[in-house]
């Protein structure tokens, strides 16, 4: 078993990746499988409230950037500024943990699915804070819920990756100070942002190896361990197993995974 959790140092790779993924790696095919999926993009619109001016860290692709704001977008990875639509802000190449703007300078800021991947996460925070007049939305998971999902029955160490790298929540809130919500994000299930718990009723998505690349906690397993996983889930399906402990939940409207929305306050 292959796992690895930080880069060893802190250098940017060669396509300007700043956290513990390397996007020039398996960042291409990201915005065919990662779409802002709409109910959980409405719940960020609530938690930015009026702002106009918005920051989106660690932006990727563009997902749940709102429209008809004014965003500004930082993003380090080169593979990843090029997927962003043309209708977008352009993304500025810098680290959430080096953040070039002025104090105050946004009235609300956000960041989704990236925390979890920066090199300082408290001084990432602390940056964010700093910049940011009103609400700071951070889009995340729960470490100590990751585990739950039924892929650890068959991809214990991508959970156990994940479980590993995603910060607690009760870190972050104590990081951002003011006052901090914690929101559970149900997952529908035709979700069309292909993070792993949203296939929880659509387990044959794993199969195909361009979605487990778009959920970067594959990449630090070894292939050899990710294709016994996935060999092994294959004949679940075929057999019937799977759908035996788990096929309720092909019909679920939607799922409570560990999806959390953090709203802090000042
Ligand atoms: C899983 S992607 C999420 C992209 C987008 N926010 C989304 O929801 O689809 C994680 C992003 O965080 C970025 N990232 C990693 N480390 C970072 C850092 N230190 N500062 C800013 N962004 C970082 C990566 O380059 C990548 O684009």
């Amino acid at each position: 078993m292959t796992v690895e959790t930080k880069p060893a140092t802190s250098a940017r790779r060669a396509d300007g990746s700043a956290g513990d993924a390397d996007y020039g790696r398996i960042g291409q095919g990201y915005a065919s499988f990662r779409q802002p999926e709409p109910a959980i993009a409405a719940l960020i619109e609530a938690a930015l409230g009026p702002a106009r001016a918005i920051l989106n860290v660690g932006a990727g692709a563009g997902s749940y950037e709102p429209r008809g704001r004014d965003v500004t977008a930082v993003e380090p990875s080169a593979s990843m500024r090029a997927q962003r639509p043309a209708d977008i802000a352009v993304a500025i190449d810098a680290t959430a943990e080096k953040l070039p703007f002025g104090d105050g300078a946004f009235d609300a800021s956000m960041t989704t699915f990236s925390v979890h991947q920066w090199q300082d996460l408290d001084a990432g925070l602390r940056e964010m804070r700093r910049v940011t007049r009103g609400p700071v939305a951070i889009l995340s998971c729960d470490p100590a819920l990751v585990e739950a999902f039924w892929l650890s029955d068959y991809a214990p160490q991508v959970l156990a990756t994940e479980a590993r790298r995603y910060p607690s929540l009760d870190r972050m809130a104590t990081v951002l100070g003011g006052e901090v919500e914690i929101v559970p994000v149900p997952i529908p299930l035709a979700c069309v942002d292909g993070f792993n718990e949203a296939y929880y009723g659509r387990p044959e998505s794993f199969l195909d190896p361009r979605a487990r690349s778009a959920c970067s906690a594959w990449s630090f397993v070894s292939d050899d361990d990710n294709a016994v996983s996935i060999e092994r889930l294959r004949q679940d399906l075929e057999s019937g197993v799977w759908d035996a402990r788990h096929g309720a939940l092909r019909s679920r409207p939607s799922f409570d995974g560990s999806l959390r929305l953090l709203i802090a306050r000042p």
